[in-house]
């Protein structure tokens, strides 16, 4: 028997736990997992992995490439985003299709919002792709719903803030959009703020007096905790009524946390995501010469919700870390002018993700390399309705493979990597977890440390079902 590629001698992070084993891939699926493999078969490739952790590509479900936000337009596209993806190791990433409003104030059908994001993605991806469906307009959307699930699209996301993008969902949309998840196997996935309260705060802020005195430091003095528990609460108790499956993304404070908690132990049928940099970066920030580059949207909170997200990490209650990646470059970011209302919100993250939490995860001792996987891999591609497709090293599944070294570091340099951000939240930071070998369905894409693969690699994954309803 001859296998197109044989990775040999690593600990191999299987839905079972470590095992040392060698991997077997034909074509673009894994083909056999099991001890001395490479002394039993034949294989065209050899790929040492002797020393390392052998673990399935990340995928990272919250990202936004090339989107037009905060007047201008996030700097990594598909080319630029998904080589930084790679060469952390990410080997799917989820993107947020956006009807925009149109000049007589109709809006863009969730169809033609998926063409959009389609033109951006196709031939230009280096890794596979799809996009969860925005509904910005739900007298418009709410009866297309049901025929973006048959073309392929199972997750759908309202915005509780951005009035002002033309984004902004009510009650009633999240309402009427859980009652249709719960009808077809769906999923809402939220962004939770309260917008009333939020939009009187930054007002009450904006004052110049206010703005001389502290800067970017009034982008968290105007979001304080409550902004997302109240909303968090709110999206709850509709989840709760409709029993429609409910996903809080980019979750920030410890009181989301202690809600999601409590609301899973009762019943409610809702997952929660954070994100890494709101397991490793807070507010203090903001008081640096450059922190009006660390805004980003719901903001950096304190020490303690960073711990807080851990244990929830830890006890199950936050299933998911991904990265929001939203990358805007310093001159973009210069357009703030000591206004915090006018900074571009977001930071790059895709290169970062698997850097970030293995070394505050694994060597922060604080996950076990199986919880990392689980985190990273397995539920964001169970949740997503791609799994065991992709989130797996087992045998079917597609090869989608990053091999890393358990301890060797990296220090990050933004003017070395992938991402088309010249700046980086961790940059001088010494991270392990840089991918030394990306496999995307069977292809090496990035090989010791350096991206090698091509644009246009990356597929559309079509999917049925999301969530972890059975
Ligand atoms: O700052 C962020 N997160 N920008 C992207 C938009 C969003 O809310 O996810
Ligand atoms: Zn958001
Ligand atoms: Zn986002």
């Amino acid at each position: 028997m001859t296998f197109d590629t044989i990775i040999k001698g690593g600990s191999v992070v299987t839905p079972g736990g470590c095992i040392d084993a060698d991997v077997a891939i034909s074509g673009e699926k894994i083909a056999a997992v099991g001890t001395g493999l490479s002394k039993l078969a034949k294989a065209n490739k050899v790929i040492d992995a002797k020393g390392h952790y052998v673990m399935p590509g990340v995928l990272d479900v919250h990202v936004h490439l090339e989107l037009p936000f905060c007047g201008t337009t996030s700097s990594d596209d598909y080319i630029t985003g998904t080589r930084a993806g790679a060469r952390g190791g990410v080997t799917t990433v989820i993107d947020f299709a956006i009807p925009y409003a149109k000049k007589d104030g109709k809006y863009e059908s969730l169809s033609e919002a998926a063409d959009n994001w389609h033109k951006k993605a196709e031939g230009r991806s280096m890794i596979d792709y799809t996009f969860h469906m925005c509904i910005t307009n739900w007298d418009s959307h709410a009866s297309q719903i049901e025929g973006m699930v048959k073309r392929g699209f199972s997750t759908f996301k309202e915005f509780m803030i951005y009035a002002s993008e033309g984004w902004q969902s009510d009650d009633r949309a999240m309402f009427g959009t859980l009652e249709k998840m719960n009808d077809l196997g769906s999923m809402l996935l939220v962004h939770a703020e309260s917008s009333r309260v939020l939009d009187e705060m930054i007002a009450r802020f904006h004052t110049p007096a206010l703005m001389k005195k502290f800067g970017a430091r009034l982008h968290a003095m105007s979001r304080p905790n409550v902004i997302e528990w109240e909303a968090i609460q709110r999206a709850v108790a509709w989840c709760d009524v409709t029993d429609g499956q409910l996903y809080i993304v980019h979750m920030s404070t410890a009181e989301g946390c202690d809600l999601i908690r409590e609301a899973q132990s009762q019943g409610v049928p809702v997952l929660a995501e954070t994100c890494a940099q709101y397991l490793v970066l807070d507010d203090s920030v903001f008081a640096r010469k450059d922190g009006h580059l660390f805004a980003c949207c719901p903001q950096l909170k304190k020490k303690a919700d960073c711990e807080r997200l851990w244990e929830g990490l830890q006890g199950g209650e936050v299933s998911v870390i991904s990265t929001d990646t939203c990358t805007f470059t310093k001159a973009q970011k210069a357009m703030w002018k000591g206004d915090w209302t006018k900074i571009p919100m977001g930071m790059p993250g895709l290169e970062t993700l698997l850097p970030v939490s293995y070394t505050h995860g694994i060597l922060g001792k604080r996950l076990s390399m199986e919880q990392l996987v689980d985190c990273l891999c397995s539920n964001p591609a169970k949740i997503m309705g791609l799994y065991p497709r992709k989130g797996a090293i087992q045998v079917g599944s597609d090869a989608d493979i990053a091999i890393i070294h358990p301890k060797k570091k990296i220090k990050v340099d933004p003017k070395k990597m992938e991402t088309n951000a010249d700046w980086s939240p961790f940059d001088g930071w010494e991270l392990a977890g840089f991918s030394r070998t990306t496999l995307s369905r069977g292809t090496v894409i990035v090989d010791d440390y350096k991206v090698v693969g091509k644009a246009g690699h990356g597929k559309w994954l079509p999917r049925t079902g999301a969530g972890l309803r059975k």
